[in-house]
């Protein structure tokens, strides 16, 4: 029997299967992300509980699984997990969008087409500010090194001061970043969903359509209530 290795597959059954696998990349990775999202929001929300219900949390978060793991070292677990989500989903996003633009070479006629392209941009957009906000948020919180209002060893202490009224701005870029965070959970889990193969008839579409939407609003609102709070004075 003659077996045909992948290599010999012609170019446009291999350029498909990679599509479809950096497809796959994009979903498993994404919905990695949106399990983090949904965690860390759960744990901010502590900040309704109080100083030391939020420390405590924060203390955990680094004490997970000791004594058979070191200090932090189920954190640092969640993190290299996490910096190789974003890095594949970055590479497989890379790698959609050029394939996409080489295949664009006739003008699209159809409207639904075009939205499909709006979206896609924005989707493309509203990824890159959430990797400028992640970013900052990181130098903010985790290493510190932007320091806008004061650095405290409590972590509820950071926070608080994170989103005082003097220093509003600070509040704006994360509701912005909380906008674009809805909008590509939205979207994300929707394509996601697709590509899983979970959307074969009406019904299933209708589902995974309000499962978008419900992460998306749930996530973004929930990260949002605190430092509203804080904002208004009522966290102090
Ligand atoms: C209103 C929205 C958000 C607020 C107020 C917030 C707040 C915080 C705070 C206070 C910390 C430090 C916790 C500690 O000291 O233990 C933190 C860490 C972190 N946040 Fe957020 N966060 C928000 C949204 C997000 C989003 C949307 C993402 C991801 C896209 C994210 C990713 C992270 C990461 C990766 C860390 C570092 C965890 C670590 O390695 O220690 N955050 N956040």
């Amino acid at each position: 029997m003659r077996c045909v290795a992948t290599s010999t597959l012609p170019p446009s059954i291999q350029a498909r299967r990679t599509t479809i696998a950096m497809k796959l990349v994009m979903a498993v990775s994404g919905s990695l992300f949106v399990l983090f999202v949904i965690a860390h929001m759960y744990g901010n929300l502590k900040m309704f509980g109080g100083q030391a219900a939020y420390d405590d949390y924060a203390h955990h978060l680094r004490t997970l699984g000791e004594p058979i793991a070191p200090y932090s070292g189920v954190l640092w677990i969640i993190r290299v997990v996490l910096l190789g989500s974003v890095l594949a989903h970055i590479y497989s996003a890379f790698y959609l969008w050029s394939r996409a633009q080489g295949a664009r070479t006739t003008k699209y006629r159809m409207k639904k087409a075009a939205a499909a392209t709006i979206s896609a941009r924005f989707m493309r957009w509203g990824g890159v500010a959430l990797l400028l906000f992640l970013i900052w948020h990181i130098l903010q919180f985790t290493t510190r090194t932007i320091n806008v209002n004061g650095s405290h060893d409590s972590p509820y202490d950071n926070y608080v001061a994170a989103f005082q009224p003097s220093v509003w701005w600070v509040f704006v870029i994360y509701a912005l970043a909380m906008v674009a965070l809805a909008m590509h959970i939205r979207h994300g889990v929707w394509s996601a969903t697709q590509t899983l193969g979970w959307t074969g008839n009406v019904r299933a579409r209708r589902r995974a359509n309000t499962l978008a939407i419900t992460l998306a609003a749930v996530v973004s609102i929930g990260f949002i209530l605190p430092a509203v709070f804080v904002l208004f004075g009522v966290i102090k």
